[in-house]
């Protein structure tokens, strides 16, 4: 163990995002030792890293990172010298349903795992701490403008309060204690491993199966779309050259209405499945709107462009036709993650809209 040049504590790595990152992680720096720390909700699956799991340079945990005990020890056990945090409750229609989980591992579990790097490193800056955030802390944007890392915070669903709430945790124990964090705040991400509760790996399933399409309200709230692989080599940036004590805007100037992307996907699918070309469209059911829905979200990454020279490397037309193609051909995970307790879930959610 003492041989790897770096040990880093990724939670939340088999959910959709973490269990990217780990995957880079892994295959490009055999040198480091990856720790994987994850709760295993509805939305973790192993599963999801099954091509990765096996290399020398992976161990898993199965904690929660609320339980401060178990995050002290994963922290000695591992002697982790940098942490890349992405483990929390990521959806945002539950936080409406359900606020408390959400404060309990986003902000709570975040605290937890600020204290076990403070304590652990003990006034030592020769470490990161990278926080995974999100666009939404800064609110709802109208017609114009983009968010910067300027923009004032405004969060308006129990999610992103909880998100905004731990990003102030962040930065309070950087300028408290010195802790060395680096944060970034991400658009919509899309891509494989996405759990079918979101907006597009739930239409791709809908489409293969003929079933209704539930657009929220008339469609016309924008998301700001990147291909999740080109947020895992974000990070990568970020947390090898970004500066400590700063946070990094990263999307990918790609904004769609809901409708609108609905549509394409409809298109696109169509096209594969030997469909007759508007079969899926007439799919589409307007269904009863999110409460406090944020309008619209679009992202500046131009500081972590210029700073650290990143930018997204697919098109949204090539990055969804390889989504499309990844769910076509992995059935077999979609079953997986989505028996048990999330089929009553979707079932009792779509039943009341
Ligand atoms: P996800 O829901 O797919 O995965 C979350 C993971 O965290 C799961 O593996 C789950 O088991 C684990 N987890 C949840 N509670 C835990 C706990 N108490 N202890 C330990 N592990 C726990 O989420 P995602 O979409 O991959 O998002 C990852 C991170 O990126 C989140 O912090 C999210 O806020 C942020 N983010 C997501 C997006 C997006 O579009 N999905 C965009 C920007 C930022
Ligand atoms: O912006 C980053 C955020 O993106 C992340 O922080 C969140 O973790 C992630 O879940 C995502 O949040 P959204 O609420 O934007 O994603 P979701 O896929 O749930 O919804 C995308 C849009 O589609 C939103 O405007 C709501 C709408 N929608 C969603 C679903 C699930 C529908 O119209 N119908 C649906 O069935």
């Amino acid at each position: 163990m003492e041989n790897f040049k770096k040990k880093i504590l990724v939670t939340g790595g088999a959910g959709f995002i973490g269990s990217h990152v780990i995957r880079r992680l892994l295959r490009n720096y055999p040198n480091y030792l990856i720790v994987n720390a994850d709760k295993l909700t509805y939305a973790g699956n192993l599963e999801n890293l099954s091509d990765v799991d096996s290399l020398p340079n992976y161990r898993f945990e199965k904690i929660d990172i609320v339980d401060t005990e178990s995050v002290k020890s994963v922290f000695s056990k591992y002697g982790i010298t940098d942490v890349i945090h992405l483990a929390a409750e990521s959806h945002v229609d539950r936080s409406i349903e359900g606020p408390m989980e959400f404060v309990m591992t986003n902000v709570v579990g975040t605290v937890n795992l600020l204290q076990g790097a403070r304590e652990n490193w003990n006034g030592d800056t020769n470490h990161v701490f990278h926080h995974v955030s999100t666009d939404e802390v800064y609110g709802s944007l109208g017609d114009e403008g983009l968010f910067t890392e300027e923009t004032s915070y405004d969060p308006r669903s129990p999610y992103s309060a909880s998100k905004a709430s731990s990003d102030h945790f962040v930065m309070a124990y950087f300028h408290t204690y010195g802790l060395p964090i680096k944060m970034s705040n991400c658009s919509n991400n899309y891509g494989s491993h996405h759990f079918p509760e979101k907006l597009i790996p739930l239409m791709i399933h809908n489409i293969q199966h003929k079933k209704p399409l539930p657009v929220y309200g008339k469609g016309d709230n924008i998301r700001d779309w990147l291909w999740v692989e080109d947020h895992a080599s974000a990070i990568d940036a970020i947390f090898h050259n970004g500066r400590i004590g700063e946070s990094y805007n990263v999307g990918g100037l790609n904004e769609w209405t809901n409708l609108e992307l609905v549509r394409f996907l409809c298109r696109l699918m169509d096209e594969k499945l030997g469909r007759v070309e508007g079969e899926s469209e007439e799919l589409i059911t307007y269904v009863k709107d999110r409460a406090g829905h944020d309008k619209r979200y679009a992202i500046d990454a131009i500081k972590l462009e210029k700073e650290l020279g990143w930018k997204p490397s697919i098109t949204f037309e090539e990055g969804l036709s390889k989504t499309v193609d990844w769910y076509l051909e992995n059935q077999n995970w979609i079953e997986k993650v989505t028996s048990g307790s999330y089929k009553d879930y979707y079932e009792n959610m779509y039943a009341n809209r």
